[in-house]
């Protein structure tokens, strides 16, 4: 057992790079907290950071990364385009590599589908959609400031329409989803696997107070395992074959997350979690000016 290391196991993208399979999420992490997570992350073994423009937190997350001391190439860094920046995917990038105080992210995310207009956060832009910033992120992969490219928040349909249009040359390297045994996704999933997008999941604890904690199934799995309900979650991720990006501002937390070397699930376990029977998502689109999820997977 001893070599089941899924700290260091990573995935390969379609470009060759490596993301691995655990890292620290930053959403809702404040601001005064954050560099301290990000600095405790990577001193316990993490080489990996989660962050996004609209979490207000880049600029916290990069002096994490510094305070560190861990070399920068050694860390992969994704961040994310604001919905409102659709139409300033150069400027978008500019300030986000600013925030950090970074050269390059390993992956720059379009974070939703939704190209809302900057001057009215309800509204969408009549005249561009995310095939238009997809158009633009493609530029991207020229200029050294990005390493990889992918999508965030994508169901099967807006994937479908984003591929088939004569504009998409490269395919996003990653979907970033909502994935946890209560919105497992197996269609979305597969649907990456079978186009050679990696998938990363996100909420995948169940996010801010989960309640996945209450699932006897998962409980009992946890209980019989010696280990944590969330240790559980997370390699039940892994697992399934994507990276996972628990969020932690606590340093045990952090610490007791990362703890996933040397035991894994078996396939009774994993089949008791893949058909968990509640269902619910933790992140919507009634919050958008567009629409963006179809039902289950789409
Ligand atoms: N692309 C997107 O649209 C999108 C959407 C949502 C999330 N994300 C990314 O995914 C990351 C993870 O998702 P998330 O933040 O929604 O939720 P999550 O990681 O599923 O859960 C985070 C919550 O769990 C708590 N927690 C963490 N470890 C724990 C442990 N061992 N025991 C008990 N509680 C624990 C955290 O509390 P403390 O911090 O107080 O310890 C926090 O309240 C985000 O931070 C973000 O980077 C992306």
């Amino acid at each position: 057992m001893a070599d089941l290391k899924h700290t260091t196991k990573t995935y390969t993208l379609a470009s060759g790079d490596k993301i691995p399979a655990i890292g620290l999420g930053t959403w809702q992490s404040p601001k005064n907290e954050t560099a301290k997570a990000v600095k405790h992350a990577l001193s316990v073994g993490y080489r990996y950071i989660d962050t996004a423009y609209a979490y207000g937190n880049e600029s916290e997350v990069g002096e994490g990364i510094r305070a560190s001391g861990v070399p920068r190439e050694q860390i992969w860094v994704t961040t994310k385009l604001d919905n409102p920046w659709h139409k300033r995917v150069a400027e978008g990038i500019d300030a986000s590599l600013k925030n950090l105080g970074l050269d390059y992210v390993d992956l720059y995310l379009m974070h939703w589908p939704s190209s809302t207009r900057p001057d009215d956060l309800k509204k969408h832009y009549d005249d561009w959609n995310f095939i238009d910033t997809w158009r633009e992120m493609q530029k991207l992969l020229g200029t050294g400031k990005v390493r990889n490219i992918g999508v965030s928040n994508f169901g099967i349909t807006n994937l479908e329409k984003l591929l088939n249009d004569p504009s998409c040359k490269v395919k996003p390297a990653v979907n970033q989803i909502e994935l946890h045994p209560n919105n497992p996704s197996p269609k979305l999933v597969a649907y990456c696997k079978e186009k050679g997008i990696h998938v990363t999941g996100y909420s995948c604890l169940g996010s801010t107070n989960s309640p996945l904690y209450k699932d006897q199934t998962l409980l009992s799995i946890a209980q019989n395992k010696g280990k944590t309900p969330q240790q559980v979650l997370l390699l039940w991720g892994i697992q399934n074959g994507w990276d996972v990006i628990p969020k932690s501002v606590t340093p045990e937390r952090i610490e007791s997350n990362f703890a996933l070397d040397g035991w894994e699930l078996t396939e009774e376990e994993m089949n008791k979690l893949n058909n968990l029977p509640d269902r619910f998502k933790v992140c919507g689109d009634d919050w958008l000016p567009v629409k963006v999820f179809f039902g289950d997977d789409e």
